[in-house]
């Protein structure tokens, strides 16, 4: 599909806001070169930095505190493509060309779109992403539809724009086949959105948002199948399919409870190659069935290196990529230069042990993805270690609570038994029994907090999230996850 046909197709979807948006520029752009004496732009130059080098200290696992590989960002020298006078200066806005190159890479190398078209933008976060994605499509006109559990500030994005969001009801359940959206409600919503009278005040959708693998806070995965179906129907209803992925790399085989500690991962006899990983464990992005350049797919750097370096990335048709790189220009401008020098000198160290490929790029990928199964084995090892120390609880023997068993991510579940009914008033019994919880040392997150429309979602909301992220170590996660069992047995009253 070429630019002008992209173009074409989807400039209805922007918002009336994105059209005044012009950035009023006085500099054309161009870095220094050798030949010009570049005067014009107020960039300081490196030696009035007060840093001259920084040293990387690699560790080789999750929770290694050995001395790993070191590697150096200097003024001129390293990394090559990204030193210092040049990552710490002013730089592109849609992200400096080696780290762009590398999201591509991982793009290409895991999710290749099914259209050529397509291009990436770097971002501070997929917060940032989010709030970029929205602002540019959204606007009192606009209706979101997104899962009825969610990373609740997406919400905050769509409303701030005068957008609606309506939430899809979700199969809340450990079959990894029938997971997540629910896509008979889905059909059934769109097929009749007219003679609805709950949404008569709304225009159509014309957003999904959907947190596709180790749902944030459901911990729900969408199957390829489902995926296809929900394609289809964004496609007969002329749906932009808004696709946030941060946990898409950390995904678990199901918990065995005959060995509860096995992970494929680490098993040293057969241990999970790279192929095995990528073809098999990672589930395939909307973007692989994109026929129609309508998918914007997020990733982030934030839990597979660390969520204080705000990067990330955004994959789109080139159109949309376009008009949020418009939108950085005038707001957030260059994600921070020093976090993508530091992401990319951390890839180049990982690419120098990958010596049975020839071409770089190829070694930055396999060495990052090598660091991805590292910590997919830690989220494994700590989701066994979590799952065994519930499952030993006395609570869960009595049946008080279930564990919706997830295949990727943080978050898990922990659906409340009510011993009668489901109460009448949800948010005051979970607050209650939040009271009791933090009575006895753990805090989690209550299932309503985290729906989109507290009413429309009452009765699935009686849940616990938590995450097994954070932990110090297995005794701490161990522990948290007893007290869980406690605070419900003594809330329940057993
Ligand atoms: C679904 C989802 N999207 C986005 C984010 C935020 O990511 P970032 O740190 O890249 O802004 C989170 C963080 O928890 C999340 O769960």
């Amino acid at each position: 599909m070429d630019y002008d046909r992209l173009k074409e197709r989807y400039s209805k979807f922007l918002s009336k806001r994105d059209e005044r948006r012009e950035l009023v520029s006085f500099w054309d752009g161009d870095l220094p070169s050798k030949d010009l004496i570049c005067l014009e732009a107020g960039m300081p130059n490196e030696k009035l930095f007060p840093i001259k080098a920084i040293d990387l200290h690699l560790v080789d696992q999750p929770f290694d505190d050995g001395d790993g590989d070191k590697v150096s960002i200097t003024r001129y020298e390293q990394p090559a493509e990204m030193p210092i006078a040049r990552a710490f200066q002013y730089s592109e806005v849609r992200g400096m060309l080696p780290m762009v190159s590398f999201c591509k890479r991982i793009v290409e190398m895991t999710n290749r779109p099914v259209y050529d078209n397509w291009d990436v933008l770097l971002s501070n976060g997929s917060s940032d992403s989010m709030f970029k994605v929205f602002e540019t499509l959204c606007d009192e006109s606009s209706t979101v539809l997104m899962e009825e559990f969610t990373f609740s500030p997406v919400v905050s994005n769509v409303t701030s724009t005068g957008a609606s969001c309506v939430p899809l009801k979700m199969h809340l359940t450990t079959d990894p086949r029938d997971q997540g959206i629910d896509v008979e409600y889905m059909e059934q919503l769109l097929d009749n959105w007219h003679e609805l009278e709950e949404y008569k005040r709304l225009n159509k959708p014309k957003l999904l948002y959907t947190i596709v693998t180790g749902q944030n806070p459901t911990g729900m995965t969408l199957s390829m199948q489902k995926r296809q179906q929900i394609y289809r129907l964004a496609q007969k209803h002329d749906l932009i399919i808004v696709e946030d992925d941060p946990y898409g790399y950390l995904t678990f085989p199901p918990y065995d409870p005959e060995n509860p500690m096995k992970n494929v991962y680490t098993d040293t006899e057969n241990p999970m190659s790279i192929d095995e990983y990528l073809q098999k464990r990672l589930i395939k992005s909307f973007l692989t069935l994109d026929t129609d350049a309508r998918v914007i797919r997020l990733e982030t750097f934030s839990k597979m290196y660390a969520p204080g370096l705000r990067l990330s990335f955004i994959v789109a048709n080139k159109f949309i990529i376009d008009r949020l790189l418009n939108l950085s220009e005038i707001t957030t401008r260059a994600p921070s230069g020093a976090s993508q020098a530091i992401v990319y000198a951390t890839v180049k160290a990982m690419a120098a042990r990958e010596t049975a490929y020839q071409d770089e790029q190829d070694r930055m990928f396999y060495g990052w993805i090598r660091w991805a199964m590292k910590l997919a084995g830690t989220y494994t090892h700590r989701r066994n270690v979590a799952f065994k120390a519930l499952y030993e609880t006395d609570a869960y023997k009595s049946h008080l609570f279930s564990v919706l068993e997830p295949s990727a991510g943080m978050f898990i579940n922990v659906k409340i038994n009510w011993p009668h009914a489901p109460p009448d008033d949800m948010r005051r019994s979970l607050d209650q029994l939040d009271t009791v919880l933090v009575k006895n040392g753990v805090k989690v997150v209550l299932g309503y907090k985290l729906a989109v429309d507290q009413s429309f979602s009452i009765d699935s909301s009686g849940f616990l999230r938590f995450t097994v992220a954070y932990a110090s170590h297995d005794e701490q996660l161990i522990e948290g996850c007893h007290r869980i069992g406690n605070g419900i047995q003594e809330f329940l009253g057993y």
